[in-house]
């Protein structure tokens, strides 16, 4: 309250006690407080909106502070700053816009003043002039103000038709796969708001025509590229979001099987890279290329083959010895073993049969289960892979699952045809 009124009756010390104000408001209770002191926002507006520019950066770095409380109270207490904060975006200091677009950031988060106030007031336009600015901290507080917008719940219905209406999916794309040089920051959180966007699935075929999936593509080869070259800080964090927006536009029906002919292999190998350098610090990258890979190889017969090479095989193998990527290799396998004999002869040749059976052993049953998806498609498909298994005692394996209620009915028929095939069905 003292601090508001030295603000208020202009003394010398009007800066200090902002820069004082500010360091208070950090504090929760303090927002609280402050936002019910009679004409507590309106001074601190008017200074913010004034034209002394010291004591509107620290009105600015107050309204910060407050913009980053939960109270809805705080919250709306600030919306009368909105439009100013907008309005300060197309201006000149650089400063002052990266402060006034993490303000929005913050105040974005609730949906309320999104509706009654920002969507109204222009921000989607506004957002869409900024992200062409050359200054690389007013690109990142964009992408992070388009990151909180684009996850809310209301998002598909409120703000990314709007969006995609607009050129910010192009510039998104585009500062995604363009900006490395200067630090992947800006690009990490486009690439979130391009997911976002993705799986909102409002229009999807227009990201498609945007030729998303090329592009991202060939930012995910260049990415594998530079790191067999030198260390890139985070790169990871930019790849898990650009590995799960290629991921979900494949699952489009729109993107054409031809699409990717020219860089599927290379992308493959890429995605190998990528795990075989994160396995064992960031488990997650390689989850996610597998997923990937996985979509890749279920519809796509030229990708299983490619995958069948022997500079990749081995090591999609090994990673059957993670617990937590053991169930989706095996789906992988499951995909490469529906696509028929010639497949399923090569899985044999290349010895699948022995690092399947010790999965047998495992105490997961959904693991289990989908191990003896692959072995049953294998079996019906190239027949001699049977014999080989019962000569490798893949029966006594399978036996030890015959009383789990789960797993019974597949054991079952998997011993019979096993048995049948192999002409000890008899014996
Ligand atoms: C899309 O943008 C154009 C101009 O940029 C505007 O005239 C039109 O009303 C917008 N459509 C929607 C659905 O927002
Ligand atoms: C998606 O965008 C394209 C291109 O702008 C447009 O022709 C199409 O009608 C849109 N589809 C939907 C479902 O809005
Ligand atoms: C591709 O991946 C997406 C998301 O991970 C998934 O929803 C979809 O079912 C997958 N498609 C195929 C063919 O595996």
């Amino acid at each position: 309250s003292q601090l508001l009124k030295n603000i208020q009756r202009g003394k010398e010390d009007r800066a200090a006690s902002l820069r004082l104000l500010r360091q208070g408001l950090q504090h929760r209770e303090n927002q609280q407080k402050f936002i019910r002191l009679e004409g507590s926002m309106r001074v601190l507006i008017g200074l913010f909106t004034g034209n002394l520019a010291d004591l509107q950066m620290d009105a600015a770095r107050c309204l910060h502070e407050l913009s980053h409380s939960s109270d809805p109270d705080v919250v709306e207490a600030c919306l009368p700053a909105t439009s100013y904060l907008l309005t300060y975006l197309s201006g000149h200091s650089v400063a002052l816009m990266e402060l006034c677009l993490y303000t929005l950031g913050n105040l974005v988060v609730e949906m309320t003043a999104v509706k009654k106030q920002l969507l109204p007031q222009g921000i989607i336009p506004v957002l869409a002039s900024c992200i062409q600015s050359p200054h690389v901290v007013v690109r990142e507080g964009v992408g992070y103000v388009l990151s909180q917008l684009l996850q809310s719940k209301e998002a598909p219905a409120e703000i990314i038709p709007l969006v995609l209406n607009s050129t910010l999916p192009k510039d998104m794309l585009h500062l995604v796969c363009s900006n490395l040089e200067e630090g992947i920051g800006a690009a990490v959180e486009f690439a979130w708001g391009l997911h976002y966007i993705i799986c909102s699935r409002v229009n999807n075929s227009l990201l498609i025509s945007q030729r998303t999936v090329p592009s991202l593509v060939q930012l995910l080869l260049e990415l594998a590229s530079v790191m067999s070259t030198t260390s890139v800080e985070g790169v990871e964090l930019l790849i898990c979001p650009v590995v799960r927006c290629v991921a979900n536009l494949l699952a489009e029906d729109e993107v054409g099987d031809g699409e990717l002919v020219e860089q599927e292999e290379r992308l493959l190998r890429a995605l190998f890279e990528f795990i075989q350098y994160f396995v064992s610090e960031h488990l997650f990258i390689a989850q996610e290329c597998l997923w990937l890979i996985n979509n890749l190889t279920a519809d796509s017969i030229r990708s299983c083959s490619a995958l069948l090479n022997p500079d990749l095989f081995p090591s999609l193998l090994k990673l059957l010895s993670y617990e937590r990527l053991s169930l989706l290799v095996l789906t992988v396998l499951c995909n490469i073993a529906a696509k028929g004999s010639a497949c399923c002869q090569a899985l044999h040749q290349k010895a699948v049969l022995f690092p399947l059976i010790s999965i047998l052993a495992l105490p997961d049953d959904q693991v289990v289960a989908q191990d003896l998806e692959v072995l049953h498609l294998l079996f019906h498909h190239w027949p001699e892979a049977a014999a080989d298994f019962v000569g490798q005692s893949g029966l006594q394996a399978l036996e030890q699952h015959q009383d789990k209620l789960q797993l019974q009915e597949q054991v079952k028929v998997l011993i019979w045809t096993a048995k049948e095939l192999t002409g000890t069905i008899l014996a």
